[in-house]
Protein backbone atom coordinates (compact mmCIF):
# COMPACT_ATOMS: atom_id res chain seq x y z
CA UNK A 1 0.00 0.00 0.00
CA UNK A 2 1.32 3.64 -0.95
CA UNK A 3 1.00 5.93 1.52
CA UNK A 4 0.79 9.95 0.87
CA UNK A 5 2.31 12.61 2.37
CA UNK A 6 2.10 16.54 1.76
CA UNK A 7 4.19 19.27 2.64
CA UNK A 8 4.64 22.95 1.63
CA UNK A 9 8.55 23.55 0.43
CA UNK A 10 10.59 24.85 -2.03
CA UNK A 11 12.09 22.67 -4.32
CA UNK A 12 15.19 22.20 -2.91
CA UNK A 13 14.28 21.50 0.20
CA UNK A 14 12.03 18.39 -0.76
CA UNK A 15 12.95 15.07 0.93
CA UNK A 16 12.02 12.24 -2.01
CA UNK A 17 13.99 10.10 -4.03
CA UNK A 18 12.63 11.55 -7.20
CA UNK A 19 11.23 15.40 -7.43
CA UNK A 20 8.06 15.93 -10.39
CA UNK A 21 7.95 19.11 -12.10
CA UNK A 22 5.27 19.37 -14.21
CA UNK A 23 5.93 21.84 -16.81
CA UNK A 24 3.32 23.17 -19.82
CA UNK A 25 4.42 23.59 -23.41
CA UNK A 26 3.00 27.30 -23.24
CA UNK A 27 5.95 29.30 -23.68
CA UNK A 28 5.38 31.25 -20.49
CA UNK A 29 5.11 29.10 -18.35
CA UNK A 30 7.53 26.92 -19.62
CA UNK A 31 10.33 29.93 -19.28
CA UNK A 32 9.02 31.14 -16.36
CA UNK A 33 9.63 27.12 -14.78
CA UNK A 34 12.83 26.65 -16.73
CA UNK A 35 14.67 29.88 -15.53
CA UNK A 36 13.44 28.70 -12.01
CA UNK A 37 14.83 25.91 -11.88
CA UNK A 38 17.99 26.96 -13.27
CA UNK A 39 18.16 29.44 -10.77
CA UNK A 40 18.25 26.31 -8.28
CA UNK A 41 19.95 23.83 -10.29
CA UNK A 42 22.81 25.56 -12.30
CA UNK A 43 24.34 22.45 -12.54
CA UNK A 44 21.46 21.49 -14.71
CA UNK A 45 21.97 24.64 -16.91
CA UNK A 46 23.77 22.99 -20.22
CA UNK A 47 20.94 20.31 -19.92
CA UNK A 48 17.77 22.71 -19.92
CA UNK A 49 20.19 25.03 -22.50
CA UNK A 50 20.08 22.06 -25.09
CA UNK A 51 16.59 22.42 -24.52
CA UNK A 52 15.41 18.93 -25.80
CA UNK A 53 12.74 19.04 -23.25
CA UNK A 54 9.53 20.80 -24.77
CA UNK A 55 6.84 20.40 -21.63
CA UNK A 56 4.66 18.43 -24.70
CA UNK A 57 1.82 16.21 -23.24
CA UNK A 58 3.46 13.17 -20.90
CA UNK A 59 7.34 13.97 -22.72
CA UNK A 60 9.54 13.64 -19.64
CA UNK A 61 13.64 14.05 -18.80
CA UNK A 62 15.37 12.58 -15.90
CA UNK A 63 17.80 14.89 -14.54
CA UNK A 64 20.85 14.32 -12.09
CA UNK A 65 21.64 17.91 -10.39
CA UNK A 66 24.87 17.57 -8.27
CA UNK A 67 23.44 20.26 -5.22
CA UNK A 68 20.90 17.82 -4.63
CA UNK A 69 20.75 13.80 -4.13
CA UNK A 70 17.20 13.32 -5.35
CA UNK A 71 16.29 12.79 -8.97
CA UNK A 72 14.82 15.72 -10.98
CA UNK A 73 12.08 14.32 -13.42
CA UNK A 74 10.15 16.95 -15.41
CA UNK A 75 6.92 15.40 -16.56
CA UNK A 76 5.29 17.67 -19.67
CA UNK A 77 1.21 18.87 -19.53
CA UNK A 78 1.39 19.57 -22.68
CA UNK A 79 -0.48 22.81 -24.23
CA UNK A 80 -2.73 24.77 -22.33
CA UNK A 81 -5.65 24.37 -24.55
CA UNK A 82 -5.61 21.32 -24.27
CA UNK A 83 -5.30 20.58 -20.72
CA UNK A 84 -7.79 19.07 -18.42
CA UNK A 85 -8.25 17.04 -15.36
CA UNK A 86 -7.51 13.53 -16.64
CA UNK A 87 -4.62 15.12 -18.55
CA UNK A 88 -3.30 16.26 -15.04
CA UNK A 89 -4.24 12.45 -13.96
CA UNK A 90 -2.17 11.01 -17.28
CA UNK A 91 0.88 13.29 -16.63
CA UNK A 92 1.32 11.96 -12.29
CA UNK A 93 0.75 8.79 -14.16
CA UNK A 94 3.78 8.77 -16.01
CA UNK A 95 5.47 10.57 -13.47
CA UNK A 96 5.01 7.61 -10.93
CA UNK A 97 5.66 4.91 -13.26
CA UNK A 98 8.97 6.71 -14.29
CA UNK A 99 10.10 7.01 -10.84
CA UNK A 100 9.03 3.54 -10.32
CA UNK A 101 11.29 2.24 -12.69
CA UNK A 102 14.17 4.25 -11.85
CA UNK A 103 13.48 1.95 -8.67
CA UNK A 104 12.64 5.32 -6.55
CA UNK A 105 11.39 4.45 -3.13
CA UNK A 106 10.10 7.93 -2.56
CA UNK A 107 8.07 10.55 -5.22
CA UNK A 108 7.14 14.00 -4.92
CA UNK A 109 5.17 15.95 -7.07
CA UNK A 110 4.73 19.57 -6.84
CA UNK A 111 1.46 20.69 -7.38
CA UNK A 112 1.28 23.11 -10.53
CA UNK A 113 0.06 26.58 -9.57
CA UNK A 114 -3.45 27.20 -10.82
CA UNK A 115 -3.09 30.81 -11.73
CA UNK A 116 0.11 29.57 -14.13
CA UNK A 117 -1.39 26.49 -15.75
CA UNK A 118 -4.84 28.37 -16.41
CA UNK A 119 -6.23 29.33 -19.54
CA UNK A 120 -9.91 30.34 -20.97
CA UNK A 121 -9.48 26.43 -22.15
CA UNK A 122 -8.75 25.15 -18.47
CA UNK A 123 -9.99 26.49 -14.89
CA UNK A 124 -9.44 24.53 -11.72
CA UNK A 125 -7.87 24.73 -8.18
CA UNK A 126 -5.23 23.68 -6.00
CA UNK A 127 -7.79 20.92 -4.05
CA UNK A 128 -8.99 19.26 -7.61
CA UNK A 129 -5.67 19.58 -9.33
CA UNK A 130 -4.14 17.71 -6.07
CA UNK A 131 -7.10 14.98 -6.16
CA UNK A 132 -6.20 14.27 -9.74
CA UNK A 133 -2.26 14.56 -8.90
CA UNK A 134 -3.13 11.46 -6.24
CA UNK A 135 -5.04 10.07 -8.15
CA UNK A 136 -2.60 9.70 -11.54
CA UNK A 137 -0.20 8.75 -9.33
CA UNK A 138 -1.46 6.48 -7.10
CA UNK A 139 -3.99 4.24 -9.10
CA UNK A 140 -0.99 3.76 -11.86
CA UNK A 141 0.99 1.96 -9.38
CA UNK A 142 -1.45 -0.97 -8.93
CA UNK A 143 0.10 -4.23 -9.92
CA UNK A 144 -1.96 -7.63 -8.78
CA UNK A 145 1.08 -9.35 -7.42
CA UNK A 146 -0.29 -11.71 -4.60
CA UNK A 147 0.51 -15.18 -6.37
CA UNK A 148 3.77 -13.92 -8.22
CA UNK A 149 6.72 -15.71 -6.19
CA UNK A 150 10.16 -14.91 -5.53
CA UNK A 151 11.93 -13.95 -9.30
CA UNK A 152 8.47 -12.86 -10.63
CA UNK A 153 7.90 -10.87 -7.78
CA UNK A 154 6.56 -7.80 -9.50
CA UNK A 155 6.49 -5.91 -6.49
CA UNK A 156 6.82 -1.78 -6.74
CA UNK A 157 9.47 0.51 -5.72
CA UNK A 158 7.58 3.28 -4.61
CA UNK A 159 5.75 3.37 -1.00
CA UNK A 160 5.40 7.16 -0.40
CA UNK A 161 3.75 10.06 -2.67
CA UNK A 162 4.42 13.38 -1.45
CA UNK A 163 2.15 16.31 -2.45
CA UNK A 164 4.05 19.72 -2.42
CA UNK A 165 2.22 22.54 -2.30
CA UNK A 166 4.08 25.62 -4.21
CA UNK A 167 2.68 27.85 -1.70
CA UNK A 168 1.61 27.87 1.88
CA UNK A 169 -1.68 28.92 1.35
CA UNK A 170 -2.73 26.38 -0.73
CA UNK A 171 -1.17 23.55 1.54
CA UNK A 172 -4.85 23.26 3.24
CA UNK A 173 -6.22 22.29 0.22
CA UNK A 174 -3.38 19.91 -0.64
CA UNK A 175 -3.95 18.20 2.58
CA UNK A 176 -7.77 17.86 2.28
CA UNK A 177 -7.50 16.46 -1.22
CA UNK A 178 -5.24 14.02 -0.49
CA UNK A 179 -6.95 12.53 2.37
CA UNK A 180 -9.80 12.39 -0.01
CA UNK A 181 -7.84 11.21 -3.05
CA UNK A 182 -6.05 8.35 -0.29
CA UNK A 183 -9.18 7.01 0.71
CA UNK A 184 -10.42 6.73 -3.14
CA UNK A 185 -7.56 4.85 -4.48
CA UNK A 186 -7.53 2.62 -1.11
CA UNK A 187 -11.44 1.64 -2.30
CA UNK A 188 -10.32 1.33 -6.12
CA UNK A 189 -7.97 -0.92 -5.37
CA UNK A 190 -9.81 -3.14 -3.20
CA UNK A 191 -12.69 -3.27 -6.13
CA UNK A 192 -9.30 -4.17 -8.32
CA UNK A 193 -8.48 -7.15 -5.93
CA UNK A 194 -11.42 -8.71 -5.77
CA UNK A 195 -12.05 -8.72 -9.64
CA UNK A 196 -8.84 -10.18 -10.00
CA UNK A 197 -8.30 -12.77 -7.32
CA UNK A 198 -8.79 -16.56 -9.29
CA UNK A 199 -12.44 -17.74 -8.84
CA UNK A 200 -10.90 -20.15 -6.36
CA UNK A 201 -10.00 -17.70 -3.88
CA UNK A 202 -13.68 -15.72 -4.30
CA UNK A 203 -16.22 -17.59 -4.84
CA UNK A 204 -19.85 -16.12 -3.05
CA UNK A 205 -18.39 -17.47 0.75
CA UNK A 206 -15.20 -15.65 0.47
CA UNK A 207 -16.56 -12.05 -1.44
CA UNK A 208 -19.06 -12.32 1.74
CA UNK A 209 -16.29 -12.59 3.71
CA UNK A 210 -14.46 -10.02 2.38
CA UNK A 211 -17.62 -7.45 2.46
CA UNK A 212 -17.82 -8.61 6.41
CA UNK A 213 -14.17 -7.67 6.97
CA UNK A 214 -14.75 -4.62 5.37
CA UNK A 215 -17.66 -3.20 6.78
CA UNK A 216 -16.08 -4.68 10.13
CA UNK A 217 -13.52 -2.33 9.60
CA UNK A 218 -15.25 0.91 8.92
CA UNK A 219 -18.35 0.53 11.16
CA UNK A 220 -20.48 -0.60 8.14
CA UNK A 221 -23.13 -3.42 9.77
CA UNK A 222 -23.09 -6.40 7.37
CA UNK A 223 -25.63 -9.07 6.98
CA UNK A 224 -24.84 -12.53 5.00
CA UNK A 225 -28.08 -14.08 4.41
CA UNK A 226 -27.13 -18.05 3.67
CA UNK A 227 -28.67 -20.27 1.07
CA UNK A 228 -31.31 -21.67 4.15
CA UNK A 229 -32.81 -17.44 4.35
CA UNK A 230 -31.94 -16.79 0.27
CA UNK A 231 -34.66 -19.84 0.29
CA UNK A 232 -37.04 -18.42 3.04
CA UNK A 233 -37.36 -15.36 1.27
CA UNK A 234 -38.04 -17.11 -2.08
CA UNK A 235 -35.61 -15.30 -4.38
CA UNK A 236 -36.14 -17.89 -7.13
CA UNK A 237 -33.50 -16.39 -9.51
CA UNK A 238 -30.44 -16.47 -7.23
CA UNK A 239 -31.66 -20.01 -6.09
CA UNK A 240 -31.56 -20.89 -9.85
CA UNK A 241 -28.28 -19.55 -10.84
CA UNK A 242 -26.39 -20.85 -8.17
CA UNK A 243 -28.17 -24.40 -8.51
CA UNK A 244 -25.24 -26.11 -10.73
CA UNK A 245 -22.75 -25.47 -8.39
CA UNK A 246 -21.33 -26.86 -5.52
CA UNK A 247 -20.62 -23.61 -4.37
CA UNK A 248 -23.79 -22.30 -2.18
CA UNK A 249 -24.71 -18.45 -2.94
CA UNK A 250 -24.74 -15.53 -0.61
CA UNK A 251 -26.77 -12.44 -0.53
CA UNK A 252 -24.39 -9.34 1.15
CA UNK A 253 -25.93 -6.44 2.55
CA UNK A 254 -24.45 -3.44 3.71
CA UNK A 255 -25.92 -0.90 5.35
CA UNK A 256 -23.88 2.46 6.37
CA UNK A 257 -25.79 5.23 8.49
CA UNK A 258 -29.16 3.79 9.46
CA UNK A 259 -30.32 7.16 10.00
CA UNK A 260 -34.18 8.53 9.30
CA UNK A 261 -34.02 11.72 8.29
CA UNK A 262 -31.47 11.58 5.08
CA UNK A 263 -31.92 10.03 1.80
CA UNK A 264 -31.62 6.46 1.56
CA UNK A 265 -29.48 5.76 -1.66
CA UNK A 266 -29.33 1.52 -2.81
CA UNK A 267 -26.27 0.08 -4.44
CA UNK A 268 -27.06 -2.74 -6.16
CA UNK A 269 -23.94 -5.20 -7.38
CA UNK A 270 -23.98 -8.41 -10.03
CA UNK A 271 -21.66 -10.34 -7.92
CA UNK A 272 -21.33 -13.65 -10.63
CA UNK A 273 -17.75 -14.74 -9.25
CA UNK A 274 -18.04 -17.09 -12.58
CA UNK A 275 -19.69 -17.36 -15.34
CA UNK A 276 -19.56 -20.56 -17.45
CA UNK A 277 -22.43 -19.49 -19.07
CA UNK A 278 -23.88 -22.93 -17.63
CA UNK A 279 -25.94 -25.15 -19.71
CA UNK A 280 -25.72 -22.96 -22.37
CA UNK A 281 -21.70 -22.79 -22.33
CA UNK A 282 -19.30 -20.10 -23.26
CA UNK A 283 -16.76 -20.86 -25.96
CA UNK A 284 -13.41 -21.76 -24.23
CA UNK A 285 -11.06 -19.17 -25.42
CA UNK A 286 -11.05 -16.67 -22.79
CA UNK A 287 -13.16 -17.57 -20.43
CA UNK A 288 -11.28 -17.15 -17.53
CA UNK A 289 -12.36 -13.46 -17.56
CA UNK A 290 -15.30 -14.85 -16.39
CA UNK A 291 -13.73 -14.69 -12.85
CA UNK A 292 -14.32 -11.28 -13.15
CA UNK A 293 -18.20 -11.45 -13.67
CA UNK A 294 -18.25 -9.96 -10.21
CA UNK A 295 -16.83 -6.36 -10.66
CA UNK A 296 -20.29 -4.89 -10.26
CA UNK A 297 -20.58 -6.44 -6.55
CA UNK A 298 -16.39 -5.56 -6.14
CA UNK A 299 -17.51 -1.69 -7.01
CA UNK A 300 -20.47 -1.68 -4.68
CA UNK A 301 -18.24 -3.29 -1.76
CA UNK A 302 -15.42 -0.70 -2.54
CA UNK A 303 -17.64 1.99 -2.63
CA UNK A 304 -19.32 0.97 0.73
CA UNK A 305 -16.07 1.09 2.39
CA UNK A 306 -15.00 4.75 1.02
CA UNK A 307 -18.79 6.24 1.67
CA UNK A 308 -17.73 5.11 5.24
CA UNK A 309 -14.49 6.36 5.37
CA UNK A 310 -15.21 9.70 3.79
CA UNK A 311 -18.51 9.88 6.56
CA UNK A 312 -20.70 11.09 3.56
CA UNK A 313 -23.93 12.52 4.92
CA UNK A 314 -26.66 9.70 3.51
CA UNK A 315 -27.72 6.15 4.56
CA UNK A 316 -26.24 4.39 1.94
CA UNK A 317 -27.32 0.01 1.62
CA UNK A 318 -25.08 -2.02 -0.86
CA UNK A 319 -27.02 -5.18 -1.94
CA UNK A 320 -24.76 -7.93 -3.45
CA UNK A 321 -26.34 -11.11 -5.01
CA UNK A 322 -23.40 -13.66 -4.88
CA UNK A 323 -23.59 -16.74 -6.94
CA UNK A 324 -21.20 -18.98 -9.11
CA UNK A 325 -22.82 -19.95 -12.73
CA UNK A 326 -21.77 -22.95 -13.73
CA UNK A 327 -23.19 -26.45 -14.79
CA UNK A 328 -23.79 -30.22 -13.39
CA UNK A 329 -26.90 -32.34 -13.57
CA UNK A 330 -28.26 -29.87 -10.88
CA UNK A 331 -28.07 -26.75 -13.24
CA UNK A 332 -30.80 -25.12 -14.02
CA UNK A 333 -31.94 -25.61 -17.66
CA UNK A 334 -33.56 -23.34 -20.82
CA UNK A 335 -37.00 -23.58 -20.49
CA UNK A 336 -36.92 -23.67 -16.99
CA UNK A 337 -39.22 -21.03 -15.07
CA UNK A 338 -38.50 -19.27 -12.43
CA UNK A 339 -40.31 -17.19 -9.83
CA UNK A 340 -38.63 -14.29 -8.52
CA UNK A 341 -38.67 -12.29 -5.04
CA UNK A 342 -41.70 -10.23 -5.74
CA UNK A 343 -43.76 -12.51 -7.73
CA UNK A 344 -42.87 -12.51 -10.98
CA UNK A 345 -42.00 -15.33 -13.18
CA UNK A 346 -38.87 -14.91 -15.85
CA UNK A 347 -38.31 -17.68 -18.56
CA UNK A 348 -34.78 -18.81 -18.83
CA UNK A 349 -34.37 -18.90 -22.48
CA UNK A 350 -30.49 -19.13 -22.20
CA UNK A 351 -28.92 -19.63 -18.62
CA UNK A 352 -25.64 -17.73 -19.61
CA UNK A 353 -28.55 -14.29 -19.27
CA UNK A 354 -27.76 -15.17 -15.56
CA UNK A 355 -27.32 -11.67 -14.04
CA UNK A 356 -30.26 -10.08 -14.50
CA UNK A 357 -31.93 -13.33 -13.06
CA UNK A 358 -30.01 -12.42 -9.87
CA UNK A 359 -30.05 -8.84 -10.23
CA UNK A 360 -34.28 -9.05 -10.38
CA UNK A 361 -34.53 -10.68 -7.08
CA UNK A 362 -31.81 -8.27 -5.57
CA UNK A 363 -33.94 -5.03 -7.35
CA UNK A 364 -36.87 -6.23 -5.71
CA UNK A 365 -35.47 -6.55 -2.42
CA UNK A 366 -34.22 -3.03 -2.54
CA UNK A 367 -37.51 -1.88 -1.84
CA UNK A 368 -37.70 -2.78 1.60
CA UNK A 369 -35.34 0.43 2.51
CA UNK A 370 -38.13 2.45 0.83
CA UNK A 371 -34.99 4.07 -1.41
CA UNK A 372 -34.76 7.11 -3.48
CA UNK A 373 -32.60 5.88 -5.77
CA UNK A 374 -31.14 2.38 -6.86
CA UNK A 375 -28.45 2.12 -8.78
CA UNK A 376 -26.89 -1.75 -10.15
CA UNK A 377 -23.70 -1.96 -11.71
CA UNK A 378 -23.07 -5.13 -13.61
CA UNK A 379 -21.06 -6.69 -16.42
CA UNK A 380 -24.00 -7.82 -17.84
CA UNK A 381 -24.03 -8.02 -21.62
CA UNK A 382 -21.16 -8.36 -24.34
CA UNK A 383 -23.39 -6.23 -26.56
CA UNK A 384 -22.29 -3.22 -24.36
CA UNK A 385 -18.92 -3.90 -25.14
CA UNK A 386 -19.56 -3.63 -29.09
CA UNK A 387 -21.60 -0.44 -28.61
CA UNK A 388 -19.52 1.40 -26.89
CA UNK A 389 -15.89 -0.40 -26.67
CA UNK A 390 -14.11 0.10 -23.58
CA UNK A 391 -14.03 3.26 -22.99
CA UNK A 392 -17.59 4.08 -21.67
CA UNK A 393 -20.39 2.46 -19.47
CA UNK A 394 -23.84 1.50 -20.47
CA UNK A 395 -26.55 3.58 -19.04
CA UNK A 396 -29.98 3.15 -18.68
CA UNK A 397 -32.68 4.57 -15.66
CA UNK A 398 -36.24 5.60 -15.33
CA UNK A 399 -35.26 9.19 -13.75
CA UNK A 400 -33.33 11.75 -16.73
CA UNK A 401 -32.43 13.85 -13.61
CA UNK A 402 -30.37 10.89 -11.57
CA UNK A 403 -28.52 10.13 -15.39
CA UNK A 404 -27.83 13.77 -16.21
CA UNK A 405 -26.06 13.99 -12.38
CA UNK A 406 -24.25 10.47 -13.10
CA UNK A 407 -23.10 11.58 -16.45
CA UNK A 408 -21.48 14.47 -14.62
CA UNK A 409 -19.76 12.30 -12.11
CA UNK A 410 -18.66 10.70 -15.00
CA UNK A 411 -17.11 13.62 -16.65
CA UNK A 412 -15.34 15.03 -13.24
CA UNK A 413 -13.60 11.66 -12.52
CA UNK A 414 -13.14 10.26 -16.29
CA UNK A 415 -15.55 7.34 -15.50
CA UNK A 416 -17.48 7.92 -18.49
CA UNK A 417 -21.21 6.83 -18.53
CA UNK A 418 -23.31 7.15 -21.84
CA UNK A 419 -27.06 6.95 -21.52
CA UNK A 420 -28.81 4.43 -24.02
CA UNK A 421 -32.35 4.55 -24.96
CA UNK A 422 -35.59 3.04 -23.56
CA UNK A 423 -37.93 3.08 -26.25
CA UNK A 424 -41.13 1.18 -25.37
CA UNK A 425 -41.37 -0.78 -28.56
CA UNK A 426 -38.02 -2.43 -27.37
CA UNK A 427 -40.29 -3.84 -24.47
CA UNK A 428 -41.80 -6.77 -26.21
CA UNK A 429 -38.49 -8.21 -27.06
CA UNK A 430 -38.56 -10.00 -23.95
CA UNK A 431 -42.06 -11.25 -24.59
CA UNK A 432 -42.42 -14.73 -23.41
CA UNK A 433 -45.22 -17.49 -23.94
CA UNK A 434 -45.00 -19.35 -20.70
CA UNK A 435 -44.06 -16.70 -18.34
CA UNK A 436 -44.14 -13.23 -17.00
CA UNK A 437 -40.78 -12.07 -18.98
CA UNK A 438 -37.95 -14.02 -20.89
CA UNK A 439 -34.22 -13.80 -20.12
CA UNK A 440 -32.98 -12.79 -23.12
CA UNK A 441 -34.14 -10.38 -25.70
CA UNK A 442 -32.60 -11.79 -28.95
CA UNK A 443 -29.50 -10.47 -31.24
CA UNK A 444 -30.49 -6.83 -31.15
CA UNK A 445 -29.86 -4.15 -28.55
CA UNK A 446 -29.07 -6.56 -26.13
CA UNK A 447 -27.84 -3.79 -23.45
CA UNK A 448 -31.56 -2.42 -23.77
CA UNK A 449 -33.51 -5.85 -23.51
CA UNK A 450 -31.20 -6.72 -20.59
CA UNK A 451 -32.69 -3.21 -18.83
CA UNK A 452 -36.00 -3.77 -19.76
CA UNK A 453 -35.72 -7.14 -18.02
CA UNK A 454 -34.15 -5.58 -15.30
CA UNK A 455 -37.41 -3.09 -15.22
CA UNK A 456 -40.14 -5.38 -14.68
CA UNK A 457 -38.06 -6.13 -11.13
CA UNK A 458 -37.95 -2.39 -9.59
CA UNK A 459 -40.37 -1.01 -6.91
CA UNK A 460 -41.03 2.78 -6.35
CA UNK A 461 -38.00 4.31 -6.60
CA UNK A 462 -35.47 5.60 -9.40
CA UNK A 463 -33.18 3.81 -10.54
CA UNK A 464 -30.20 3.82 -13.05
CA UNK A 465 -28.48 0.24 -14.84
CA UNK A 466 -24.74 0.82 -15.27
CA UNK A 467 -23.48 -1.82 -17.50
CA UNK A 468 -19.80 -2.45 -17.10
CA UNK A 469 -18.96 -5.43 -19.16
CA UNK A 470 -16.67 -2.55 -21.01
CA UNK A 471 -15.29 -0.91 -18.71
CA UNK A 472 -14.46 -3.31 -15.62
CA UNK A 473 -12.47 -6.40 -17.47
CA UNK A 474 -9.96 -4.22 -19.32
CA UNK A 475 -7.26 -6.69 -21.72
CA UNK A 476 -4.84 -3.56 -22.65
CA UNK A 477 -3.15 -1.26 -19.98
CA UNK A 478 -3.92 2.37 -19.65
CA UNK A 479 -1.87 5.71 -17.78
CA UNK A 480 -3.46 4.72 -14.64
CA UNK A 481 -5.54 1.95 -15.63
CA UNK A 482 -3.80 -1.46 -15.23
CA UNK A 483 -5.27 -4.52 -17.32
CA UNK A 484 -7.57 -6.82 -15.68
CA UNK A 485 -10.07 -5.32 -13.29
CA UNK A 486 -10.07 -1.46 -13.82
CA UNK A 487 -12.24 -0.94 -10.26
CA UNK A 488 -14.76 0.89 -12.54
CA UNK A 489 -17.76 2.33 -10.77
CA UNK A 490 -15.67 3.46 -7.45
CA UNK A 491 -14.97 6.86 -7.75
CA UNK A 492 -17.83 7.79 -10.13
CA UNK A 493 -20.44 6.58 -7.37
CA UNK A 494 -18.07 8.24 -4.81
CA UNK A 495 -18.44 11.18 -6.60
CA UNK A 496 -21.98 11.01 -7.15
CA UNK A 497 -22.66 10.93 -3.79
CA UNK A 498 -20.78 13.61 -2.59
CA UNK A 499 -22.52 15.71 -5.10
CA UNK A 500 -25.57 13.89 -4.29
CA UNK A 501 -28.45 16.94 -2.64
CA UNK A 502 -31.91 15.79 -2.63
N1 LIG B 1 -21.20 -11.90 -17.92
C1 LIG B 1 -21.74 -11.91 -19.23
C2 LIG B 1 -21.51 -10.60 -19.97
C3 LIG B 1 -20.08 -10.21 -20.26
C4 LIG B 1 -19.54 -10.46 -21.51
C5 LIG B 1 -19.34 -9.54 -19.33
C6 LIG B 1 -18.25 -10.08 -21.78
C7 LIG B 1 -18.03 -9.16 -19.61
C8 LIG B 1 -17.49 -9.42 -20.84
C9 LIG B 1 -23.25 -12.16 -19.16
O1 LIG B 1 -23.68 -12.97 -18.13
C10 LIG B 1 -23.65 -12.81 -20.44
O2 LIG B 1 -23.18 -13.88 -20.68
N2 LIG B 1 -24.51 -12.15 -21.21
C11 LIG B 1 -25.00 -12.66 -22.43
C12 LIG B 1 -26.48 -12.43 -22.50
C13 LIG B 1 -27.15 -13.13 -23.64
C14 LIG B 1 -27.09 -14.63 -23.47
C15 LIG B 1 -28.60 -12.66 -23.71
C16 LIG B 1 -24.29 -11.92 -23.58
O3 LIG B 1 -24.02 -10.73 -23.45
O4 LIG B 1 -23.97 -12.56 -24.56
MN1 LIG C 1 -23.55 -15.00 -18.60
ZN1 LIG D 1 -22.50 -12.98 -16.47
Amino acid sequence: MISFRTEHASVTRIQADVVTCFISEDERNYKQQIASLKQHFPSLLPAFNAGTFTGKFQETITLFPSERTFTLLLVGLGKSEKLSIERIRKAAATAAKTANSLMGKSLALIVPDPATISSECFESDVYTISVALAEGSGLSLYKFNKYLTGENGGKISIKQIILVAGRADGLRDVKNAVAFAATVIEATCFARDLANAPPNEIYPETLAQNAKQAGRKNRISVTILDEKRIQRLKMGGVLAVAKGSEKPPRFIIMEYNKKRNTSTIVLVGKGVTFDSGGISIKPAAGMSEMKMDMAGAAAVIATMQAVAKLKLPLHVVGLVPAVENLLSGRAMKPGDIITHLNGKTSEVDNTDAEGRLILADALSYASRYKPEIVIDLATLTGHVVVTLGHFATGMLGNDQATINKLNEAGERTYERVWQLPMFDEYEKLNKSDVADVKNSGGRAAGTITAAFFLKQFIGEYKWVHLDIAGTAILAEPSDYIPKGGSGVGVRLLVDFLRHFKR
